[in-house]
């Protein structure tokens, strides 16, 4: 029985570090195991320009703890304003990695985003020009669609008519949530998806059975159990074009515990933990380093990390602390439900 892995130090393709206070108490939580992050633009106000996305990273910059070995990659808030060469100069200048497109309404803080796609076609080709890449929130907003059928709905009426007027546009399907999102990725070209930490453990029965669960409820929302069964099975294949994006969203608990509750799982604290015991249950922990380390970069073209992490499974289960203290309250870590032995070492 393997009981320790030495792997090249992973990223983190899809992440939310808010602002201020809460900035300050998670980052830490990211920088302890990831080398790099993408940093989602989602904030109030959004980061939609260059200058705005330069001073966030500053901020991320100030936050991060003595001695951090990390690097927050930025990305811009694609609006129907956006300008081109706004976006092209601060791809060119490596400033951003990514531009993230948000359905208007789709989501926390999305009522900026894109509700007429003709508007945004010419940052889109420019984008595909320069090879910056598109991330891309997946879910339609119509009303009359159930939201357990949001994602695969948004594939046949956005993603594919979108990717048919922009063939050469690099895409990003971020955390996708069904068979439908596995299945169309591995169809299609210049299309990669992040899949998160929590969607390869949890059902929509763990959010709805024996009570509500709000801290399992995030966007898009967990699937039957087929189709975290799909997610599983993408995520341990090795297949370059699926990796890690933990989509680790940290709200305070009273906006979690609330009548109306936020969308979000805070899984930055033990996602490297989680994983070990998700790959290992596949007997694939062989192929941990590429879903968390090696393909994110390639479909980004970046260079893959220099440093390792060591991962170790322990006799006794490893106690995670339930909950970050922020300056704005607390934020509950994600609960795997069951027992996880590895730890980073
Ligand atoms: O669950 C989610 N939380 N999904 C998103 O798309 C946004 C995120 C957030 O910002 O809290
Ligand atoms: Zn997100």
């Amino acid at each position: 029985m393997i009981r320790k892995l030495t792997i090249t130090r992973p990223d983190d393709w899809h992440l939310h570090l808010r602002d201020g206070a809460m900035l300050e108490a998670v980052l830490p939580e990211t920088a302890r195991d990831f080398s790099r992050a993408i940093i989602m633009p989602n904030l109030v106000p959004p980061v939609v320009t260059a200058k705005q996305a330069a001073a966030y990273r500053d901020r991320i910059m100030a936050a991060l703890p003595e001695g951090a070995d990390f690097a927050p990659l930025m990305t811009l808030y694609l609006t129907e304003d956006t300008d081109p060469a706004d976006v092209a100069a601060a791809f060119n200048d490596g400033l951003i990695t990514a531009v993230k497109l948000y359905p208007a309404g789709a989501t926390t803080n999305s009522a900026s985003g894109v509700k007429d796609f003709d508007r945004v076609m010419p940052v889109l080709e420019k984008m595909a020009e320069v090879g910056c890449t598109l991330c891309v929130h997946g879910e339609v907003t119509d009303p009359a669609v159930d939201i357990f059928d949001r994602e695969a709905v948004f594939i046949d009426r956005v993603l594919a008519p979108l990717r048919r007027r922009v063939p050469e546009l690099r895409i990003t399907m971020e955390h996708i949530t069904t068979k439908d999102g596995v299945d169309y990725i591995a169809a299609s070209e210049n299309i990669a998806g992040s899949i998160t930490t929590h969607h390869l453990i949890i059902n929509r029965n763990h959010i709805l059975v024996g009570g509500i669960k709000p801290h399992y409820y995030c966007l898009p929302v967990a699937k039957r159990e087929l189709h975290r069964v799909a997610l599983v099975a993408a995520a341990t294949s090795g297949d370059p074009r699926y990796f890690l994006g933990t989509d680790s969203a940290p709200h305070t608990d009273p906006n979690k515990e609330s009548a109306c509750g936020c969308a979000g799982v805070f899984s930055a604290t033990n996602t490297m933990s989680c994983l070990a015991h998700v790959f290992e249950a596949e007997n694939a922990l062989d192929k941990l380093e590429a879903f968390a380390s090696l393909n994110g970069p390639a479909h980004y073209r970046l260079p893959v990390n220099s440093s390792k992490i060591t991962l170790e499974k322990q006799e006794e289960a490893v106690i995670f602390p339930s909950k970050v203290e922020t300056g704005d309250g607390p934020v509950t870590v994600f609960d795997p439900g069951f027992p996880i032995y590895w730890r980073v070492a």
